[in-house]
């Protein structure tokens, strides 16, 4: 199938770390739905190379924003790292994907699990009115390898600053020791209780949804402990409470 794609400009580039960035780019024609992705393209040695990205910017921004982490030997990664503004980019005219709030059922809380750069979708959702009103909680879980990857902490002070103890912010890092972070992964602290314990908030099947997305093995092992306390994935003609979105 051809994609027809829409000629973008990058705008700027941020470098978090010597890996991981995020690129702003124009192309006001592309339509999407806060927590969805499109795939973005680049010619490389004469062949066009494309990814699914997800949205961090919410859809009344006049920009798109997309956030990356640079994988060793990644063909596209490695060459969306050396964008300078200006460049061009070729960007899918519309979103795709159900990690959207309106597929979610209404609940209580509302738990958003990520890895990495995984968190994208969900700062999309967060700077959208709906994920506020829909919900009494929003608890935001970001795990990463090392300190330095816990990104877009100005966007998310703005969020605490903005809906204080409606929104809990949770971090984990798991090669080194830092204060106010989890150790370890998340899976482990469900069964634990641990990951409930530094929410103050239970996790059970009549007011909970959880999003999880990045690592594949991170969504799949977290999905089997949630399922040992009594929730199941959530699917259009058989409601649950998981909503998964793997990143490879
Ligand atoms: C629905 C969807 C949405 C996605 N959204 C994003 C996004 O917003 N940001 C983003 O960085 N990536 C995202 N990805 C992954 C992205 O499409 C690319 O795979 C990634 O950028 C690497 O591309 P590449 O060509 O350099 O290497 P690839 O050949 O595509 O990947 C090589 C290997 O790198 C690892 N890898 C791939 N993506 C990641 C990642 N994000 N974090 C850690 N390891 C990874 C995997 O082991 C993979 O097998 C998404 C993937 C899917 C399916
Ligand atoms: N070039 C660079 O300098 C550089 C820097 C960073 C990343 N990268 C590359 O980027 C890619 C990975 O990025 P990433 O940091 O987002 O990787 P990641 O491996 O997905 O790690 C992110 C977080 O997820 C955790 N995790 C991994 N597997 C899990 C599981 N099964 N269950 C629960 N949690 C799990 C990790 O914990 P653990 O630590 O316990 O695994 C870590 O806390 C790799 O290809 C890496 O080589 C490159």
């Amino acid at each position: 199938m051809t994609v027809e794609w829409i000629q973008g400009e990058v705008v700027s580039i941020k470098h978090w770390t010597e890996s991981l960035y995020s690129i702003r780019i124009k192309a006001p024609e592309v339509k999407f739905i806060a927590g969805q992705y499109t795939k973005i393209s680049l010619k490389i040695n004469d062949e066009d190379i494309a990814r699914p990205y997800s949205f961090v910017n919410s859809p009344n921004e006049d920009f798109l924003e997309f956030y990356s982490v640079q994988v060793p030997d990644g063909p596209l990664s490695s060459e969306l790292q050396k964008l300078k503004s200006g460049d061009p980019i070729n960007v899918g005219p519309y979103g795709n994907g159900f990690l959207i709030l309106n597929e979610i059922p209404c609940v209580e809380n509302i738990w958003m699990l990520a890895t990495g750069t995984g968190i994208g979708p969900y700062l999309s959702i967060l700077k959208t009115d709906e994920s506020w009103n829909k919900f009494k909680k929003v608890i935001l879980v970001h795990a990463v390898r090392y300190k330095k990857e816990l990104t877009y902490l100005k966007t998310i002070k703005e969020l605490k600053d903005k809906y204080k103890d409606k929104f809990i912010y949770i971090t984990y890092v798991s090669r080194e020791k830092i204060e106010n972070s989890l150790e370890g992964r998340i899976p482990n602290s469900i069964s634990s209780g641990i990951l409930e314990k530094e929410a103050n908030t239970k996790i059970t099947d009549n007011n909970t949804h959880i999003m999880i997305c990045g690592n594949p093995e991170m969504v799949s092992d977290t999905t089997k402990e949630l399922k040992k306390i009594g929730l199941k994935k959530h699917r259009r003609n058989s409601p649950g409470h998981i909503t998964t979105e793997n990143y490879w």
